[in-house]
Formats: structure tokens, sequence, C-alpha cells
């Protein structure tokens, strides 16, 4: 197999392109042809040795994968060889030719998804379709405000909410990224680097956001938080734009809002059995056309570090993923 190795933390630069033996798939198992990794924004943190969870080295980066079944281990019914599959769990060893994954993992992919699609959608609209179906109620016809809504959650967000009836507003900082958005279902855009976010959330509202999906955090989260009406409800995702916001109290209190926390990934890994069917359910609705995710930009494996660095670098719209 061919694999992704991170030896050290430290730049993506760093990470070489190594050869090992094939992997085999142990009882309970199943050994999957990798077709496409998805690239995550995470993944770069990991690397980088600047994410909750360290790893012991060396380790392949790359938390979600599809492919076709080479093989099963024993009591593994069901997935025979040749069977198109995504694994849907958020662990480790994605950036490789072949990766072995337990069998509860992995879930049917229809032929109607890309493998691409289904490597990056996976991550991305599997958290906004938790956040947005078990850790709130979204109700028709509410407004929902997405932060960094060009990137991988962010058009998840806004695809996931307009499905569900939600109007979405979309602040981004590219007019590519805010044409995306508009694509993916937004109403109404923002450029929060250039007008003031809560002014105009104000304004196009008519009183205030009924949610915010924000996954970039940093100096944009306050006045987020403050553009949110009575009763609105603010879901922390991530903290792309880099530093940590302190929220103030006060502003939750005035107006009865709430803040709720989403971690699909820690989620994903513990409860393997609800993550398998909220990718079914997803991967359904994708199939079914009610959910649009947009084909992933993809490098080869051997591009790995240039395709991290570009990420990191706020220059993608939509997803990227490797073509080993
Ligand atoms: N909670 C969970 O379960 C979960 C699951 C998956 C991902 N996440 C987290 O969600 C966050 C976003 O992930 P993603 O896949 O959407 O990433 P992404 O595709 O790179 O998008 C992030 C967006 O953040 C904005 N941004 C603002 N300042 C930035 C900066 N300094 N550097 C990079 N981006 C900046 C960019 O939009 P503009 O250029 O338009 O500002 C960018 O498009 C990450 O922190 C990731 O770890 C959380």
């Amino acid at each position: 197999m061919r694999r992704i190795v991170c030896r050290q933390f430290g730049p993506p630069d760093w990470l070489t392109l190594e050869e090992a033996p094939d992997p085999r798939p142990g009882p309970g198992e199943v050994l999957v042809g990798v077709r496409a990794a998805g690239i995550s924004f995470v993944d770069g943190l990991i690397v980088g040795g600047r994410y909750q969870m360290k790893p012991p080295l060396p380790f392949t980066p790359g938390l979600v994968v599809a492919g076709e079944v080479l093989a099963a281990g024993a009591g593994v019914p069901g997935l025979a060889p040749g069977s198109r599959v995504v694994g849907c769990s958020f662990g480790l060893g994605g950036y490789a030719s072949h990766r072995v994954l337990p069998a509860e993992a992995v879930v049917p992919l229809p032929d109607a998804v890309p493998y691409a699609v289904a490597a990056t959608a996976a991550e991305s609209y599997g958290t906004m379709l938790f956040a947005l179906t078990r850790r709130v109620t979204l109700r028709a016809g509410e407004w929902l405000l997405v932060l960094g809504a060009g990137g991988g959650i962010g058009l998840a967000a806004v695809d996931v909410a307009s499905s569900l009836g939600a109007r979405v507003i979309a602040a981004a900082a590219t007019r590519e990224k805010l044409a995306a958005a508009v694509n993916a279902g937004a109403r109404a855009v923002i450029d929060y680097e250039a007008d003031d976010l809560r002014a105009r959330v104000r304004e196009i509202t008519g009183g205030g956001a009924d949610l915010v999906v924000d996954p970039v955090g940093d100096r944009f989260a306050e006045p987020a938080l403050r553009s949110l009406g009575a009763f609105g409800r603010y879901l922390v995702v991530g903290f792309a734009g880099g530093s940590i916001p302190r929220l103030p109290l006060n502003r939750i209190l005035l107006e009865n809002r709430t803040v709720i926390g989403v971690d699909w990934g820690a989620w994903s890994r513990e409860d393997l059995a609800g993550n398998r069917a909220l990718a079914a359910d997803l991967l359904g609705r994708v199939a079914a056309g009610s959910l649009h995710p947009t084909a992933p930009a993809t490098y080869p494996l051997e591009r790995a570090a240039e395709a991290l660095a570009v990420l990191a670098g706020r220059q993608v719209t939509g997803k990227l993923a490797l073509l080993p």
C-alpha cells in the first residue's frame, strides 16, 4: 500500500509518502481499497500537533474514506468484496491506498453518489445533519446565519438548513464563496470582512437571526451572537479563524439566548450505530436529490501537503479530496 505518514508534528511539507505491506482485516473488520479520502480542516491541526487529540507518532492522517471492499474478516456479513462503501467514523489512516475499518464504521454507498463526494460530505454534511437534527430543532422559516459559508462546513450548513426549510444568510469573505453559498440555497449574503455583520443581519431579518452556525469563531463570534434575536440559538462548530473566542455571558442572558456545542467528531467515534444511521440517512438524501454536496477539487495522494496548505490558507471554496 501507499500512504502519507506524519513522523513529526509540524507543517504539512514534513509529511512523507511511504510504501508498506497491504494490511489485512481482522475479525469484524473490512479492508477498503480507498478511491477517495476526504481532506478536513482538522487534518492540518492534527499534523501540526495543534489539535485537542495528539495521536502517537508515526501516523497516517485522514478521517473519512470512500472506496470498495477488498476483503472482509470473520463475522462480517453483507459486505462482499466489490461493495461500494464509505467509512463514516472519525478515525485516522485515510490518506492511503488501503484502510482497515471496523465493519460498524462502514456504510453502503449508493451508486448515485460518487466516491469523492461521499468521502467529503460524510464529514461536512454529517456534522451539519447532526447539528441541525440532533442538537437543535430547526423550524421551517427560521433565519439561520452561517459563518464561513463558502467552506466545507459552511456550504453543508447552507444546503442542509435550506432543505429543512430555513432561510439562510451566508457570511463569507470572497465573492466566489458567497456565490457558492447562493448556489447552495442562501437567501441573503454578507461579506463579513467588509460589512457590519450584526447590523446587516438585523436589517435582513427585521429583528435578529434565530440560529447561528459558527465554524470560524475568532473576531466574528461576538457580532454573530449579538445578531441573534430573542430565544436565538448559537451553534459552536469550530475555530477556523484561529483564536477561540470568549462570549460575554450577559449577551447570552439577554434575550434568552442559548449556546450549544456541536462535536460530531467525538460523537461519531463513540456512537458508531448512531453515526451509521446518520450517514445512511445523509447518503439517502444525497442519492434522492434532496441534499446537493458538490464535487470536491481533487489531488493525487503525493500532493497531500500542497492540498493541506491551500486549505489552511483560506483559499478553498467547498471541499478537497485525495485520490489515492
Ligand atoms: N464540531 C465538529 O464536529 C466539527 C466537524 C468538522 C469540522 N469542524 C471544524 O469546523 C471548522 C471549519 O471547518 P471547514 O471544513 O469548514 O473548514 P474550511 O473548509 O477551511 O472553511 C473554513 C472557513 O473559515 C473561514 N476563515 C476565517 N478565517 C480563517 C482563517 N484564518 N483561516 C482559515 N479559514 C478562515 C474561511 O472563510 P472566509 O475566507 O470566507 O472567511 C474558510 O472558508 C474547523 O475548525 C474544523 O475543525 C468541526
